[in-house]
């Protein structure tokens, strides 16, 4: 991008540069011995052409809307749609978490994001004795087809895309999703909407697996068929980086295993003859926004870089579309903190600011009191109306990759490729991701890069505000915090013994045994029994239990 004579000219200067700051050093040496951003790499004192003397500006950055897809996926970005605002809600009830959506689409969010409580996660009914103590608390109790209708009574789901925080039984909540539709009057090649279905970061990081990973791949390989054939604008996977970076992982890490899944899921689809041209185009991805502000705009860059790059090159994919890295962002809850709650509305902002420097599709903005519970009305309006001064005020939303061109922000975006392709070779070294989740070496590399990060924050390198530096006196106990009714687990086996009563047990038994049968034999879709059973009101608990029969169970093996 610069001429060798220009180049050799800006070298002569930097050097001038160099021995000025020895002088200022003398005098005022600096704060730090060693400058690190916040994924632990290093930041020079200084960025300028030499750093990224070799940058093509047609290779490497291109045009938004267009391969590499460097400064965005849409050529006009948000001048024509602002990212999607999609707080992620849920708790307690259907009926209370739909009064939460309507709230919030009511205050202006763009979509809705539904957080399921544990026992809907792992496939358990509310009367389960596993569900004990969880019914409700940190997602919406949902049991059947019964309670998805309540969850979005009132809600038009040919106007709302919805995302759903669900992997394991994702099949399951999407059946039922595309049933409420179809009660509502709209057909399943209307909705919009998103199944976060990604069971390796499952495995790696967050634990709500239920099935091994064969039958897992198979579940999730079922939908990208069924969807692509029915449900043509439904997002089927939410390949996340963000619980992966929560775990502690660095920011080159998030986007390496990341994509490292989403290589695995690509080769699972093609094996069992799916055409990544038309599956591709409905992948989508889930990213953390952390603390350091120019290191996640450079991580977002990188990484839809490196998905076309491996879409085109390693998959051969052609399709514009199938090669676009499109993604969902959550500023990163693990930097919020419980002193100086309102500390966190600062954090957020500029994390979601990142976000959006980075080009992101969809956001959600974690709420200042949820180091301490899940947020009040009125502290998700405040993280909701962050998203809105961004989008209106700030600017930031009025051209593309605003900045795309900068030389701290062009090197750093280079230099987090280049280290996500070392892991991404090291993980094909060792037979692809399956394999290197087995063996514990994604889960090292995350601990080893955890552990790290804790030291520094320990011994005061890296300043947590209100915790390790500049902390208060405070009394939270005054504070208006949102709490669970412990009866919701109650209401919800209560609604489960009537739900029981009511339903045509002979048909459930029926629609249970199709699922059975199904899940029997490899070359049969399973989605469209399953649509039939939550259909019949068979309960999520009940299709899981068979699905456990029929698959068995994930073992984590632990490596020491
Ligand atoms: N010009 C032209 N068209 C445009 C445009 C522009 N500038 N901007 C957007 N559009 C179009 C898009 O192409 C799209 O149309 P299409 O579907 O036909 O392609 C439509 O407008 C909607 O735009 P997006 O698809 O960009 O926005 P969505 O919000 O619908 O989708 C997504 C974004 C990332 C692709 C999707 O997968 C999504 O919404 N993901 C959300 C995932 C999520 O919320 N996860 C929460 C997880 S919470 C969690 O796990 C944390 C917990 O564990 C703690």
């Amino acid at each position: 991008m610069f001429q060798e004579d220009k180049l050799q000219k800006i070298a002569e200067g930097k050097a001038k540069y160099d021995a000025s700051v020895e002088k200022a050093l003398a005098k005022f040496p600096e704060r730090r011995k060693r400058f690190v951003s916040g994924g632990g790499l290093p930041v020079n004192r200084l960025y300028t052409p030499l750093d990224v003397k070799d940058l093509d500006y047609d290779r490497d950055l291109g045009y938004p809307g267009q391969y590499p897809f460097t400064r965005g996926v849409q050529p006009t970005m948000y001048r024509g749609r602002f990212w999607t605002m999609r707080m992620y809600a849920g708790f307690s009830t259907a009926e209370e978490s739909n009064k939460r959506y309507r709230y919030l689409l009511g205050q202006g969010g763009s979509g809705l994001s539904v957080a399921f409580d544990l026992p809907t996660q792992i496939g358990y009914d509310s009367d389960h004795p596993m569900a004990q103590g969880e019914v409700g608390k940190v997602g919406v109790a949902i049991d059947s087809l019964a309670d998805m209708e309540i969850l979005f009574g009132g809600i038009p789901l040919d106007k709302v895309s919805t995302s759903m925080t669900i992997n394991a039984p994702a099949s399951v909540l999407l059946a039922m999703y595309i049933a409420v539709a179809e009660k509502q009057g709209t057909p399943a090649d209307k909705i919009s909407g998103t199944i976060q279905n990604d069971i390796l970061k499952e495995y790696i990081a967050r634990g709500t697996y239920i099935f091994p990973p064969k039958p897992s791949l198979r579940l999730i390989t079922d939908i990208f068929d069924f969807c692509s054939k029915n449900v043509p604008n439904w997002n089927t996977i939410s390949i996340s980086g963000y619980h992966i970076r929560e775990a502690g992982s660095t920011a080159a890490q998030e986007v390496a295993f990341t994509l490292a899944d989403g290589i695995a899921y690509v080769d699972a689809a093609i094996k069992v003859g799916l055409d990544p041209n038309v599956f591709g185009q409905r992948l989508s991805f889930f990213f953390n926004a952390h603390n350091d502000f120019a290191e996640e705009v450079a991580k977002f860059r990188a990484a839809r870089r490196l998905w076309g790059k491996i879409m085109k090159e390693r998959f051969g994919v052609a399709d514009k579309k199938a090669q676009m890295l499109r993604f969902h962002t959550q500023t990163a809850g693990s930097t919020l903190t419980a002193q100086q709650p309102e500390n966190n509305i600062v954090r957020v902002a500029i994390q979601a600011l990142a976000a959006v420097m980075g080009g992101t599709q969809s956001l959600h903005t974690n709420s200042m009191d949820e180091a301490l519970a899940l947020p009040t009305e009125k502290s998700v309006r405040v993280a909701l109306k962050t998203q809105q001064i961004i989008a209106h005020e700030s600017g930031a939303a009025d051209t593309s990759d605003p900045l795309g061109g900068s030389y701290y922000i062009e090197a750093l975006t280079d230099e987090i490729q280049r280290q996500a392709e070392d892991y991404i070779a090291k993980i094909d070294e060792l037979g692809g991701m399956l394999t290197a989740i087995e063996k514990g070496y994604v889960q090292s590399q995350i601990q080893d890069a955890a552990y790290e990060y804790q030291k520094s924050v320990e011994s005061g390198e890296r300043v947590v505000v209100g915790v390790n530096k500049y902390q208060v006196e405070e009394d939270n106990s005054g504070r208006e915090l949102l709490r669970v009714d412990p009866s919701v687990g109650e209401d919800q086996c209560r609604k489960l013994r009537e739900l029981r009563e009511k339903r045509d047990n002979l048909r459930v038994q029926t629609v249970l045994d199709d699922v059975r049968q199904a899940a029997k034999d490899e070359s049969v879709n399973l989605m469209p029994r399953i649509v039939e059973a939550v259909k019949a009101y068979a309960t999520e608990g009940e299709i899981c239990g068979v699905l456990r029969e029929e698959f068995g169970e994930y073992r984590e093996n632990i490596v020491l």
